[in-house]
């Protein structure tokens, strides 16, 4: 079971928090994020991720592509739904992507609960 973190800027510390929060679940599955996201988890709680490249600078492509593959099984994007972000159209795309291949998106902190309660359980 592979994960996917994401959290634009002004959601990063609700993500880390979020990871603080589900630190064993989390901890049993693979972790994969964006660049920054996935630096600020490695900072700032006990969580193994696998940062890619940062989000505007492909980041969010390489997960879409780890989906379209089948090998991401899940994605958490906490998302700033307040602030235009230049890279609207990679963001686009792994939402899309995700929806083709049916893998479950959480967009909000609820959401994120009930892929972690459905998809990695009560550890
Ligand atoms: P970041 O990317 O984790 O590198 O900030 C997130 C995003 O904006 O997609």
């Amino acid at each position: 079971m592979q994960i996917a973190l994401i959290a634009h800027d002004e959601k990063k510390p609700d993500l880390v928090e979020f990871v603080r929060e589900n630190i064993d679940q989390l901890s049993s599955v693979d972790c994969i994020s964006t660049g920054t996201t996935g630096k600020r988890i490695g900072e700032e709680t006990d969580l193994a991720v696998d940062p890619k490249e940062s989000g505007p600078l492909g980041g969010d492509m390489i997960i879409g592509a780890a989906v379209a593959t089948g090998d991401c099984n899940a994605v958490i994007f906490l998302r700033d739904p307040l602030t235009a972000q230049p890279h609207e159209p990679d963001i686009n795309a792994l939402l899309r992507v995700c929806d083709v291949h049916n893998v479950p998106l959480a967009t909000n902190l609820a959401s994120a609960n009930a892929i972690i309660d459905e998809l990695v359980g009560e550890a």
